[in-house]
């Protein structure tokens, strides 16, 4: 028999699946109980509709009228990586811009020297801290890319730490291997090499590992042009990794179109598509995944127009981009409000792009991102009146307990237990 759970006084459950008898755009049931076997949720209702079929179920968990909604997912994340890059803030505060600090030197590969230089048990204790941030925060499912290495050694170390999150942590990982973030400075006279040594050395260690379900690049002027994109998605495509791709950050490069072409599954940033390349995405089913964070913290003018890709029928996912550099936040509510106030999302909208459509975005849609039966309980239990008021009052983290399999528990007893 399978342990079962009830989530009892749940005041408002947001199933994010807008159905008659739920309300409103987000589904949302009032005065509500949810019951989990094992790991999943087996039914769930009104209190009324609870009473009439009430069974003996030993473990009751009491959420004393809070919001529940599933469990939140950031689709595009640098979890990993040792140092901080706190002095680039203050320079872009003097004036600096992201470009100028990189071509200094700074930016990616500023991260990349600190990670190499990390041994394996630092860079994993960091990394497991970081992660206990999102997780105290209600994001239970988190995608990261690999990338502060840049050579086969250091990546595998970066893969190793995600290997071992993923055994050890309650989060629910998602590794993308991201070999392509930025040509290094060793190679920066020999980029062919470095594509070759990403294709022929790193790609085929990667794949041995069974862990990396994506791969990523980041096209850009200073990273990756789009031929180079397409051979590594030849070769990524050769070990089943599906593509996910950094484009259009800083100026539009067609990265949408490229894409699209390459049927990836994700498109990140856009903060400078076009037209066409929306029309690009909205054709090929890829999702957008917007980082609004990193846009305002490198003080971007264009926010990518998420408004827009919406009303041409794009699927668009909300992420915060972690990352010590461009938005060193885990805080995945605050980004969505930035969504809200700077994209023109509706909070119903922003809501869908840290749930339901990040989780298309990492292909897991059918088991987790909104409330119904027979998917994961990955549940997060807010200290609020309603499911728009952490968003109004962000910064402030309003997650109070989660559910995670099978297990309730309470965020402040979190490093108790
Ligand atoms: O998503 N655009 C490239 N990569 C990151 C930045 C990483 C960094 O600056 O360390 C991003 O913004
Ligand atoms: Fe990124």
């Amino acid at each position: 028999m399978k342990k079962s759970l009830v989530i009892s006084n749940v005041g408002r459950l947001v199933t994010m699946e807008p159905k008659k008898g739920r309300q409103g755009r987000l589904g949302v049931i009032e005065d509500a109980v949810l019951l989990v076997e094992g790991e999943h949720i087996a039914w769930f209702g009104t209190r009324s509709q609870w009473m009439k079929r009430r069974r003996n179920v030993a473990d009751e968990f009491d959420v004393a009228g809070g919001v529940v909604t599933p469990g939140l997912i950031d689709c595009h994340t640098h979890l990993v990586h040792a140092g901080s890059r706190q002095n680039e803030f203050l320079l872009r505060s003097y004036g600096k811009t992201y470009q100028e600090i990189a071509k200094a030197g700074g930016g990616i590969m500023s991260t990349v020297r600190d990670t190499r230089k990390t041994s394996y048990d630092d860079l994993y204790r960091i990394s497991s801290e970081r992660a206990d941030e999102f997780f105290l925060r209600g994001t239970l499912a988190v995608e990261v890319k690999t990338g502060y290495g840049l050579d086969v050694a250091t990546e595998l170390k970066m893969l190793d730490v995600i290997r071992t999150l993923k055994d050890n942590h309650p989060i629910r990982f998602f590794a993308t291997f991201l070999g392509a973030h930025v040509v290094p400075a060793e190679y920066k006279k020999k980029r062919k090499d470095y594509v070759r040594l990403i294709i022929e050395k790193m790609m085929p260690r990667v794949a041995r590992l069974e862990l990396c379900k994506f791969c990523d690049v980041f096209v850009e002027d200073g990273a990756f042009t789009s031929d180079e994109a397409r051979a590594i998605a030849k070769a990524a495509a050769k070990f089943g990794m599906r593509m996910r791709l950094h484009v259009d950050q800083f100026g539009n490069g067609k990265g949408a179109e490229l894409a699209s072409e390459l049927k990836a599954v994700s498109a990140d940033h856009l903060d400078h598509v076009s037209d066409k390349g929306i029309e690009a995405l909205r054709r090929s089913g890829t999702v957008a995944v917007v980082l609004p964070g990193a846009t305002f913290f490198t003080g971007g003018k264009h926010y990518a127009p998420a408004r827009k890709m919406i009303d041409k029928g794009v699927k668009v996912a909300v992420s915060t981009d972690y990352n010590p550099g461009t938005h060193p936040s885990v805080d995945l509510i605050t980004t969505a409000t930035i969504a809200v106030t700077q994209m023109g999302l509706t909070l119903d909208e922003a809501w869908a792009g840290i749930t339901v459509n990040a989780a298309a975005s990492l292909g897991i849609a059918s088991d987790c991102g909104t409330i119904s039966q027979g998917k994961r309980a990955d549940l997060v239990v807010f200290d609020a009146p309603d499911e728009y008021y952490p968003m109004y009052r962000y910064g402030r983290n309003l997650a109070a307990a989660v559910v995670k399999k099978g297990r309730a528990q309470w965020l402040d007893e979190y490093y108790n237990v």
